[in-house]
Parts: C-alpha cells; sequence; structure tokens
C-alpha cells in the first residue's frame, strides 16, 4: 500500500470537491451513458474519492443494483458515504493491487480520474482481471487527453508528480496480459477511455 498516497489523498479530502468544481458533471453523464451498463449490475467504483461517480451510478444500476466505493483514503471514504448515503452502497477502504474481494464479484469496475495513481499499475489490473465476473468489464476514464493529465501531474510534482497515465501500447500490453480481451481506447482532446472486458 502506498502510505504517501493514502496521506496526500486524506489531506486533500476536505477541499477536494472545491478543487474539483469546474469539472463538468454532464461530461461523465454523456460518457457513462454510452457504455451500456445494465440496471442490476454489481460496480466497484475503485478511487471513489468523494463519490463525485456514486450519485449516476446509483442511478445507472437502480434499486437492484449495487455499489461498492473503494478508495485507499479513509477521509475520502467519509465524505462519500456523507454525502451518498448508505442505499444501494458499501463503503471499503483497501487498496485495489491486493484487494479484499472474492474472484468473479463485479460486472463493471470504473476507475475515473485514478489509474495513474495506482503504484503497481500491472497488478491493479490482474487485480481487476480477477474480481471481475466472466464477461464483466473495467472502464478507465479521465476527463482530458492522456497528454494534458500528465502533464497536470507533472506540474503538481510531489507525491503524484511521477503518477502517469501509460501510451496506448503499454496500456493494451498490460491489459492483456491481465487477462482482457476486447481492448478499446480513446485518447481524445477532452477525454480518455479505456474500456477492457474479460471474456465469457
Ligand atoms: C484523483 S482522485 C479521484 C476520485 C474520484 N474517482 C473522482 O473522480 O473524483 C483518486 C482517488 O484514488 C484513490 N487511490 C489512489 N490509489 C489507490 C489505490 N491503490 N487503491 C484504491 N484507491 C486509490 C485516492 O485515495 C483518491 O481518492
Amino acid at each position: 500500500m502506498s502510505e504517501k498516497h493514502r496521506a496526500y489523498f486524506n489531506e486533500k479530502a476536505v477541499i477536494w470537491d472545491q478543487m474539483m468544481e469546474h469539472k463538468p458533471h454532464e461530461k461523465l453523464q454523456e460518457i457513462f451513458g454510452t457504455l451500456e451498463f445494465e440496471s442490476g449490475s454489481t460496480v466497484l467504483d475503485v478511487g471513489t474519492g468523494t463519490g463525485v461517480m456514486l450519485p449516476l451510478l446509483k442511478e445507472i444500476v437502480g434499486p437492484s443494483g449495487k455499489i461498492i466505493a473503494f478508495d485507499l483514503a479513509e477521509e475520502m471514504l467519509s465524505l462519500a458515504k456523507m454525502k451518498n448515503g448508505e442505499e444501494n452502497i458499501d463503503y471499503i477502504q483497501g487498496d485495489i493491487t491486493v484487494s479484499p474481494f472474492k474472484d468473479n464479484t463485479f460486472d463493471v469496475l470504473i476507475c475515473n480520474s485514478c489509474f495513474p495513481h495506482f503504484l503497481d499499475q500491472a497488478a491493479s489490473a490482474s487485480e481487476m482481471a480477477r474480481i471481475l465476473k466472466p464477461g464483466g468489464r473495467v472502464i478507465i476514464c479521465h476527463l482530458s487527453s492522456r497528454e494534458e493529465l500528465n502533464a497536470m501531474h507533472r506540474s503538481l510534482g510531489g507525491v503524484v508528480g511521477n503518477d502517469l497515465l501509460p501510451d496506448k501500447n503499454e496500456m493494451m500490453f498490460m491489459f492483456e496480459q491481465a487477462g482482457f480481451n476486447v481492448i478499446n481506447i480513446d485518447d481524445l482532446d477532452d477525454r480518455y477511455i479505456l474500456t477492457a472486458s474479460i471474456s465469457i
């Protein structure tokens, strides 16, 4: 577990929503609206932070679905819980590279704005493959291009200064090695979306 990252995100938790105020939530709605989730799905929101994705995920999975909000930083999770309550949502603290979940647990994994922060990205991809059900899918999403995102992290420096999104070939290789197939990466000016599935 990255204690430095845990401390960093715990410290940022109270100001996180103010820092992100400019982020267009309509864009997340638009992106996730096209990704064809099924209601009733069991979804893991990896690196949930203050739970920015939770209202949207609740809407998508509906009352018969289940969401697990998962994060390294307990202060982030406390805020997520305070804002979103516990109906259909469980809150669990941990590291996605060594998660506490059983094999074949989730239909969908969401990683919004968090993949670059995972210290061992290849281990996180393998862990995601292990905990997804056959036919399950991971969605890695950022509201900027890879180039812009990496430049932003480099400019922040410190704990997150080297938290970078690898290039397309490296990501493809990493997810293939982890056991995913049908891997698709869209790296556009205003969004980065990787979707990858586990075969049935
Ligand atoms: C940039 S924030 C994004 C939060 C949220 N997904 C959003 O879109 O606002 C990244 C989050 O990932 C969490 N995180 C970092 N490394 C992690 C890991 N190895 N396992 C689980 N969560 C992690 C951090 O604690 C932080 O809350």
